[in-house]
């Protein structure tokens, strides 16, 4: 029998980029998201390139309700989920209205690790599964221009690395994904951005994560050394720069 992946956040380009793929080699899928048209049209297209089934469910990160239902679906197979959800409001918009915050928080960490602690007990049940978590480079040092963004993913991160030491326990994986800057909506019009990947490289870097059982990924592969300098400059220095 097949192997399911949930792709949540479904309508990400990463997330759309990766269903074709795993649609080629067999997989089933379900995409989770807001947008239901979106998800639908991606699923055909799916079912197409040879998934059993591509099936299109609800997700809000803010609204829990919509967690359960998606679980309630599995059937007996092997279920993998990669988590794509994520939003990144302007900094300096929420810099003038703080309760911004709670919204990025919920989308970028506390929402995908609730949907995530129901899965769980999935993968513990079954011996095998895969969780792939789609954080940030953002996440690794707190910068003036997106620093809650980069805060709710740091989280995210953490969330992810002690998620991997309790699944490991049963036969389960989680693979931590930190893209850099992506051509995707979300950096859509955003200035000063360099190196940018397209979205089909993160799905293929992803994949082949998977496949190696990686637990953390910078993609493209060389953000991991930018990040390392990054991370190396004194809090003295960096507080002053505008990186
Ligand atoms: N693009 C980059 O340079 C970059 C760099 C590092 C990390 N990332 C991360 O990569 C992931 C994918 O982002 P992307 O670049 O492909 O941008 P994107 O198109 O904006 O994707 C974000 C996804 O999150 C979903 N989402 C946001 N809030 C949600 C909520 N409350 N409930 C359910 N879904 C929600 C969006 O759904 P809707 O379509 O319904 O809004 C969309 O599917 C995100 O986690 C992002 O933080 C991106």
């Amino acid at each position: 029998m097949s192997e399911l992946w949930i792709l949540v956040g479904a309508t990400s380009s990463m997330a759309r980029a990766m269903a074709r793929m795993l649609a080629t080699r067999g997989d089933a899928l379900i995409l989770a998201g807001r947008d239901m048209q979106d998800m639908a049209t991606t699923a055909a297209d799916c079912e197409l390139r040879g998934a059993p089934f591509a099936r299109v469910m609800a997700f809000d990160a803010r609204q829990p309700d919509t967690f359960q239902p998606i679980i309630d679906a599995l059937d007996d197979r092997i279920v993998n989920a990669a988590v794509f959800v994520g939003s990144m409001p302007d900094q300096a918009e929420i810099d003038a209205d703080p309760g911004l915050i709670d919204g990025t928080v919920i989308d970028s960490f506390s929402g995908p690790a609730r949907f995530l602690q129901l899965l769980a007990p999935e993968i513990e049940a079954r011996g095998a599964g895969v969780v792939v978590g789609v954080g940030s480079v953002a996440g690794d040092r707190g910068r003036v221009g997106n620093y809650v963004y980069g805060a709710a993913k740091a989280g995210f991160h953490t969330y992810l690395s002690g998620l991997r030491n309790r699944l490991t326990r049963s036969g389960g994986h989680v693979v931590t994904v930190k893209p850099g800057f992506a051509d995707t909506a979300m950096t859509w019009g955003i200035e000063g951005m360099f190196l940018v990947a397209p979205p089909e490289k993160v799905a293929a870097d992803i994949l082949k994560a998977v496949e190696k059982k990686r637990d953390v990924i910078y993609t493209p592969f060389f953000w991991r050394y930018i990040m390392l300098i990054i991370r190396a400059i004194p809090e003295r220095i960096f507080k002053k720069m505008s990186i």
